[in-house]
């Protein structure tokens, strides 16, 4: 599984941890930033992130930002995004099970990194159930 993860300066603690974390699972992880505690705006992370999920590059993407909400907002106007605000484990086994979210959204300044990293865990284990939930899928996208 090819995973995408970004930050903004709020989410960058967590970020790291999440990255190692996924690194020791043996996980290839690309990571666009950012890379210190110093302002940006989330926007340009998570656009960096939605987009090489909407095109295919990757398979799942993660972003964190301070509330895990703007980071939602920029990636779901991408096409075929589907990104879930997960900051705890029954939101993150749901957007996999019955929305097959692609990226997963955690809120930095929410919760702590021992949650977090269980989030990331059940998300990537937890399958997608298919059905009539791939038909609600296919009605997503507008325009
Ligand atoms: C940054 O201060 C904060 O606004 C951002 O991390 C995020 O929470 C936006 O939704």
């Amino acid at each position: 599984m090819r995973i995408i993860i970004g930050s903004d300066h709020a989410g960058y603690p967590m970020k790291e941890r999440v990255k190692v974390h996924l690194q020791n699972r043996g996980v290839q992880v690309e990571d666009v930033g950012t890379h210190s505690e110093e302002s940006v705006d989330y926007t340009d992370i998570g656009k960096k992130v939605a987009s090489k999920v909407s095109d295919g590059t990757f398979d799942r993407g993660i972003l964190i930002c301070g509330t895990g909400l703007g980071m939602s907002m920029v990636a779901n106007r991408f096409r075929g995004v589907r990104a879930a605000l997960a900051n705890d484990l029954f939101s993150a086994i749901m957007s996999r099970r019955h929305n097959d979210s692609n990226i997963l959204v955690m809120g930095g300044r929410l919760i702590g990194d021992t949650l977090a990293l269980q989030v990331v865990d059940t998300w990537l284990e937890t399958p997608f159930e298919g059905g009539r939930h791939q038909r609600r899928l296919e009605k997503m996208d507008v325009g």
